[in-house]
């Protein structure tokens, strides 16, 4: 089925808000998604940042968020160990249609919002992720993001920092596969410099690739 693809507006704010509720509840673990308000993405489509979205003939089938506002945000540059004047801005979040999971398009939202904020000047992006949220962290790795810190935030819930480096300027060494739930693997592996760049099923688990740079 051909789908199209355009900017989201402030016309689109309630099918969006609908999206995010529909995904949000089929996955069912609200420690693993921020809840979001129709005024954050208001916010997202007028000021401070910008959506991307993909329509079927039944409507909005996926959006995602980059938003370059990062003042409504937890400090990004000190965890992620960034310069404070780097141009950053943050993959805020993204949902596609329960009943088409499977086909991709999460991939496709990462590599079209990578595609806009190269074009506004952009050098690096982050997102966040939940640990128990494969599916969100497994496609940012596949897009080039690594795993560069492990900390608690929006209100206590753990969350992998991922950066991208828009200019893709890094080459990694391979050091250690660590299982996704081995949380003390992680920040050992992060205190060490190392930064989570692949990943693998390991039966019914995950497991994610560190490497230190080259
Ligand atoms: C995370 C999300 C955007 C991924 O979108 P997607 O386009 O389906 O991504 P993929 O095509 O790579 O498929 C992801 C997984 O969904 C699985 N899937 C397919 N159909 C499914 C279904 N009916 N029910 C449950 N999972 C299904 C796929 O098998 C794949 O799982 P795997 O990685 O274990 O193999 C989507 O699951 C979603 O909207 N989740 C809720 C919001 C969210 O978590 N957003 C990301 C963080 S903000």
């Amino acid at each position: 089925m051909a789908l199209s693809w355009r900017k989201l507006s402030i016309a689109d704010l309630e099918v969006i808000f609908a999206l995010h509720m529909a995904a949000t509840e089929k996955v069912g673990r609200p420690e693993l998604i921020r809840p979001e308000t129709p005024e954050f993405f208001r916010h997202m489509v007028t000021d401070a940042g910008e959506m991307v979205g993909a329509f079927d003939d039944q409507g909005l089938l996926a959006y995602g968020v980059l938003q370059w506002d990062l003042s409504i945000e937890e400090d990004p540059f000190g965890p992620l160990r960034l310069d404070r004047s780097t141009r950053l801005a943050k993959f805020a979040g993204s949902s596609v249609r329960p009943s088409f999971w499977g086909h991709g398009l999460h991939s496709q939202l990462i590599a079209r919002r990578v595609k806009v904020a190269t074009e506004l000047g952009f050098e690096q992006a982050y997102s966040t992720s939940a640990p128990g949220n494969h599916r969100s962290w497994t496609n940012l790795l596949g897009e080039g993001f690594r795993i560069r810190a492990l900390k608690e935030q929006y209100g206590g819930h753990l969350r992998f920092l991922l950066l991208k480096d828009l200019e893709d300027r890094l080459q990694f060494e391979p050091v250690e596969w660590c299982a996704d739930e081995d949380i003390a693997g992680h920040r050992r592996l992060l205190d060490a410099e190392c930064e989570g760049i692949d990943w693998r099923h390991a039966g019914e688990r995950h497991e994610i690739l560190y490497g230190r740079r080259a």
